[in-house]
């Protein structure tokens, strides 16, 4: 059963399978080198083989705080690399709203008990590729006309684990734009001047993003991949 497992996920998880638009959800993938026991039973021949790994994501569900603003962000990090986010918000005023990663992710009193822009290295507020930031700093997101922001960014700082983890925290959408602490007053340099919450959620843990299974049909084999067993290393 393992061996008819593993063969499964040769086939789903090389790239030609993964669907361009969602490629970024995908990249990690292991290269291992299993031996492979020939016939002869003395010689053995190395196959490459691609071992999907979960990509941890958490997602964030956006409720508004005496607003209509709603909406929902998904968080993964492939290989431990940068935060991927994405996501739509909808219900916004037209123009730039401040985008923060805030300590808490108590959202029963409103948004009333996040507490500040996470914020674990004492630093000011900044904006998102500033050298000193918080590291909730994420910066604005751009709403349209029809109030909708269509949210696809990624941050070096924040992280699923470890020191600068966002999970159990909450993410705060603002009323105002965010002037990265460059409005030359103490606010800025705390908030950057962006003003009341308008929306906020919990960051939480969801089933890791994984490959699709193999549509019926599609070979379960690599592209010019002979009959195989695997051998668990
Ligand atoms: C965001 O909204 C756009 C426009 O309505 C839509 O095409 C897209 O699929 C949405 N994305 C998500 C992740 O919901």
């Amino acid at each position: 059963m393992k061996l008819l497992v593993l063969s499964v996920l040769l086939a789903f998880a090389s790239s030609a399978n993964v669907p361009k638009k969602r490629a970024a959800y995908y990249p990690n993938v292991f290269y291992t080198s299993l031996p492979y026991l020939q016939n002869d039973g003395n010689n053995y021949e190395v196959w490459l083989t691609y071992v999907p790994v979960p990509v941890p994501t958490a997602i964030v569900e956006l409720k508004g705080e005496g607003s209509e603003v709603s909406g929902r962000i998904t968080f993964t990090q492939p290989q431990g690399g940068p935060v991927i986010y994405t996501g739509n918000v909808t219900g916004l005023s037209e123009g730039l709203h401040g985008f923060h990663i805030h300590e808490f992710g108590d959202v029963s009193k409103d948004c009333k008990s996040v507490g500040a822009h996470f914020n674990p290295g004492y630093t000011h507020h900044g904006g998102p590729a500033d050298p000193y930031r918080h590291i909730g700093d994420l910066g604005n997101i751009k709403a349209n006309a029809e109030g909708l922001a269509q949210v696809h960014d990624s941050d070096h700082l924040i992280s699923l684990h470890g020191h600068n983890s966002i999970i159990g925290r909450s993410l705060v959408i603002s009323a105002n734009k965010d002037d990265y602490g460059r409005g030359g007053d103490k606010e800025s340099l705390r908030t950057g001047n962006s003003g009341d919450t308008v929306a906020c959620g919990a960051i939480v843990w969801i089933h890791p993003v994984r490959p699709k299974p193999p549509q019926e049909g599609e070979s379960a084999k690599p592209e010019g991949g002979a009959d195989t067993e695997i051998v668990e290393p």
